[in-house]
């Protein structure tokens, strides 16, 4: 049986994501009781030692956390810490006895959970310097790698990185995080598609007429402007998790829920994506940036004078892409996908939206009848269908039929980051990105990426916005319109 006793030990201990993340993840797992027999070993340059650590992150808890001084001692000392110079395998060698130390102390029998949260340039050097002090073994417990996202900067980057982990672990060893798999909601599309006889057979081009789905965020690039720069919309959501999305819509249902039968039917939603031509990127892509803007009274500012944005830069915060699926489910739909920073609301959702009646009895304006799946922000359900309105005559209204997830939500509900924690300490790689999937979407989006390159067209929105007057353009061609959703899922009836 599989065990998530174990020792994890995170890289890049000292950033961003640790603390902002990957701490309180691991302390909500052991606060509800997830984790029994564990140590958290951090590792990074800085040169902290346990106390500072510990320090360190008791101080980001105690912001974002419910916690009592109880809890939050008895799991501060669970957490440990070794400065090590990461790009020098020599100094790898100061975790062998650490990690000994701990798993003796913690009774872990050797399970190790290594997670990359450093800059990527170091997720090819982190193995190597592992296995060179033989701490990718599995002759004495598991040994399991996170890599962080970016997986790779484009097709042939991220083969390369594949090739440079498969040197030392194999992939039932490697677990590609996308934090989006690890959403509720995400995993409820596929409860409510495969666990319900009604959806089946009116999911496809026979009753579909288009699928759109929006990750649309209200913030800017905050600090971190120097990464963003160089990744832009496309890298930073399309190619990852707007792409999961979009597969867990489109997937076939898979023979059983297990790692691999869930993993070759998103594979094979990657790959059966229309390859994108060159008449696609002129013009069913829509690339965006921000500009400076008021926002209920404030002052915003534009992408270009974001700190750690160069003044000239033509990197994307906004994309809009209208792609297709080839096989026989999807032949003919469009799919259309948005992302963007600093647009008027955060939400991710998905809508489905059904063809019309062949023939309007009632009015010209049919109601539309569509499925809204709402992701995040308030997680929920909408079914828009059309009802007479009250009075005389035959008059359709669309009304909907809503159901919020909080109201199903019983028990606690584990964020993204808990949930794909303990997936991978219980060794369940279904929700992370297998290597082909991976490619797959690389090998996808590497024409959005020439055409970046060879100085395609950005446009530019002003902050608070909805995008690109392009955007509305693209999609009005086919006659059809974005929904504009608010942060809340509005009641309609
Ligand atoms: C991250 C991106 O992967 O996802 C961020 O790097 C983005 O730029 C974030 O803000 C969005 O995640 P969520 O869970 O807030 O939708």
């Amino acid at each position: 049986m599989q065990t998530n006793n174990n020792c994890i030990v995170i890289f890049g201990a000292s950033g961003d994501l640790t603390h902002r993340k990957l701490i309180p993840a691991l302390y909500n797992l052991f606060k509800f009781g997830r984790l029994n027999k564990f140590s958290v070993l951090g590792v990074a340059r800085s040169e902290l030692n346990d106390d500072t650590f510990r320090e360190k992150m008791r101080e980001a808890l105690l912001e974002t956390e419910e916690t009592t001084p109880e809890t939050l001692d008895a799991f501060c000392s669970h957490l440990y810490y070794q400065a090590v110079n990461t790009s020098d395998a020599a100094d790898y060698g100061k975790l062998v006895p650490r990690l000994e130390e701990l798993h003796t102390k913690y009774q872990t029998n050797g399970n190790t959970l290594y997670y990359m949260s450093t800059p990527p340039s170091l997720y090819g050097v982190i193995p190597e310097c592992l296995a060179a002090h033989g701490l990718n073994e599995e002759k004495d417990g598991w040994k399991r790698i996170i890599v962080e996202k970016p997986f790779g900067y484009d097709e042939k980057t991220a083969q390369e990185l594949d090739v440079q982990i498969h040197r030392f672990f194999e992939e039932h060893q490697i677990y590609r995080i996308d934090h989006y798999l690890g959403k509720e909601t995400v995993q409820n599309l596929l409860v409510l598609r495969f666990s319900n006889g009604w959806f089946e057979p009116l999911w496809n081009r026979n009753f579909i007429d288009y699928v759109e789905i929006t990750g649309a965020e209200s913030i800017g690039v905050e600090e971190r402007g120097g990464y963003y720069d160089g990744s832009g919309a496309m890298r930073d959501m399309f190619q990852n998790h707007l792409l999961q999305v979009l597969a867990m819509v489109a997937m076939e249902p898979p023979a059983i829920i297990n790692a691999n039968s869930m993993r070759d039917e998103v594979a094979k939603v990657m790959h059966s994506l229309r390859p994108l031509t060159q008449d696609d990127v002129e013009h069913n892509l829509v690339l965006g940036q921000y500009t400076a803007a008021e926002i209920d009274g404030k002052e915003v500012k534009g992408y270009l004078q974001e700190k750690g944005v160069p003044a000239n830069s033509r990197t994307e915060t906004f994309m809009a892409l209208r792609c297709e699926i080839e096989n026989w489910r999807w032949a003919g739909v469009p799919f259309y996908v948005r992302t963007g920073k600093r647009l008027p609301a955060r939400v991710t959702e998905i809508v489905i939206h059904f063809k019309t009646t062949p023939h309007p009895v009632f009015s010209q304006n049919a109601p539309e009848n569509k499925l809204i799946i709402r992701i995040q922000p308030d997680e929920a359900i909408s079914m828009r269908f059309g009802l007479k309105k009250p009075g005389a005559g035959f008059e359709a209204k669309e009304v909907s039929m809503d159901f919020r997830y909080a109201d199903l939500a019983d028990e606690q509900v584990l964020t993204a980051y808990e949930r794909l924690l303990l997936d991978a300490m219980k060794g369940d790689a279904t929700l992370f990105a297998r290597t082909d999937a991976v490619h797959a979407a690389w090998k996808f989006v590497q024409p959005i990426l020439d055409y970046k390159e060879a100085g395609g067209r950005v446009h530019e929105y002003e902050a608070g916005t909805w995008g690109p007057v392009a955007a509305e353009k693209l999609i009005a061609k086919s006659g059809r319109v974005w929904r504009k959703p608010s942060g809340k899922m509005k009641k309609k009836v």
